[in-house]
């Protein structure tokens, strides 16, 4: 007898199973020969099964595993909407793009308005502000947090200041409490970009919580992964409405794909000048882009939400073995504090050389990956002195000393959960070993 779709599906998704365990069964590690990476993906059989899943479904585009997979991404951040994405660049652009939606009326940010940004950080956290037609507003960051602190986010506060736009450095929340506040009470947008701060905390809440709109990234090297992905964040009806609209290619209708006539209206509204009647599906009430993901993307992600919380937990162990090691090194290296309040789920661990430490940084990153151990920048370093921003429109405010010893003199190792005791303890054997040959 032919078997059934139920049993052939079955049969398929244990073999799939079986398989993921036989590719991806755990290597033993060779000091010097195995890679310690910095990052990495982190999953078992169950992503593969759920990847699989979803192929069969073969419906690729938003299905049940995204519907899933958003509700219980805002369930675990304790917000209103989350809404999924092909990445985290495309979440931070969509994230600033809403706040110049006409759905906004007058508090929408325009050509012109100004936000606070920081210089030492990823690209795509600045370069919404530079797409948009807005002014970035540089300031400096502090060693050892990575962020900047509420004195220098105030001083930026001008006349056209219309927003604060700050990435919790490498998963290290800043004062998120206090810009909070400092936006209230000047009525500027505050958008926090958690792409690498997924499961930190500040004074008892999650990162993401504190501003109009957040952002996550799920990148291979992120705290979770579905390959590519991302996702925007918001409790704030209208923003969310703007930002599905901007997602999905600015349209006015919000039916899910496949569904048709959810208004009730489909056929009987009126928009802009268009005719009477002209069918919602069509109708386009922003400037939009097409930044959806695939179900196949969101199935990964339902179970790699599932493992979030030892996720966080194996990177907070991680990066207290780091920083245990490291401390016998303080002559040499800045090391990385978080805030009181604090709670991060560390991306990674980030060491700055202090002055006259009697070596480089790319002596010690070079002799490291020598012995095929990964180190990372601080993302762009200065992004000023990249040469894409050498000509933008911005403004700085105090000087940008500690974002320039940022690009020349801090690199981070990772914290990422496939990274175990045995193989800190080479990379700091190693350390000292190149600490022995050069001081
Ligand atoms: C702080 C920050 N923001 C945004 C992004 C962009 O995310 P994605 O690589 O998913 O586009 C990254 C990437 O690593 C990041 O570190």
């Amino acid at each position: 007898m032919a078997k059934s779709e139920n049993q052939l599906r079955d049969e398929i998704l244990d073999l799939v199973a079986q398989y993921q365990k036989v590719k991806f069964a755990p290597k033993a590690f060779t000091p010097g020969k195995s890679p310690v990476r910095y990052a990495g993906r982190v999953f078992d059989e169950k992503e593969l099964v759920a990847l699989v899943d979803s192929s069969l479904d073969f419906w690729l585009t938003a299905g049940r595993f995204t519907e899933e997979f958003e509700s219980e991404l805002a369930n675990w951040m304790d917000l209103e909407y989350t809404m999924l994405v092909n990445s985290g660049s495309s979440a931070n652009l969509l994230a600033l793009t809403a706040l110049t939606s006409p759905l906004l009326g007058d508090k929408r940010l325009l050509p012109g308005d100004e936000i606070i940004a920081v210089a030492a950080g990823f690209p795509t956290t600045v370069n919404p502000i530079i797409q948009n037609g807005l002014v970035p507003v540089f300031v400096d960051v502090d060693l050892g947090t990575y962020n900047a602190s509420l004195e220098q986010v105030k001083k930026a506060v001008g006349p056209k200041t219309r927003g604060i736009f700050l990435a919790h450095t490498l998963g290290n929340p800043y004062d998120a409490e206090a810009f909070a506040d400092l936006a209230e009470k000047q009525d500027l947008y505050f958008i926090e970009d958690c792409c690498d701060a997924l499961g930190s905390v500040y004074k008892g809440r999650k990162t993401g919580t504190f501003g109009h709109v957040t952002t996550f990234s799920f990148y291979p090297a992120h705290h979770i992964t579905l390959g590519e992905g991302g996702a925007v964040g918001t409790n704030d009806d209208t923003i969310a409405k703007a930002i599905k609209s901007l997602r999905d290619w600015g349209r006015d209708c919000y039916c899910s794909s496949g569904e048709n006539n959810t208004c009730g209206k489909r056929f009987t509204g009126q928009y802009g000048t268009l005719p009477a009647g002209y069918d919602h599906k069509y109708v386009y009430s922003h400037i939009g882009y097409n930044l959806k993901a695939t179900d196949m993307q969101a199935a990964i992600g339902v179970e790699q939400l599932k493992k979030l919380p030892e996720f966080c937990q194996a990177r907070k162990e991680n990066f207290k073995q780091w920083y245990t090691g490291f401390k016998r090194w303080e002559a040499f290296f800045i090391l990385p504090k978080a805030l009181p309040g604090a709670d991060p789920a560390w991306f990674a661990f980030p060491v700055t050389l202090k002055e006259n430490a009697g070596f480089t940084r790319t002596e010690l990153t070079d002799y490291l990956s020598s012995k095929l151990i990964e180190t990372r920048n601080l993302f762009a370093g200065n992004i000023l002195r990249q040469p894409g921003y050498l000509d933008i429109n911005h403004r700085v405010v105090g000087d940008l000393t500690n974002t320039d010893t940022i690009m020349n003199h801090t690199f981070f190792l990772g914290t990422y959960p496939g990274l175990n005791l045995e193989q800190i303890e080479f990379v700091l054997a190693e350390i000292q070993a190149f600490l022995d040959l050069k001081v």
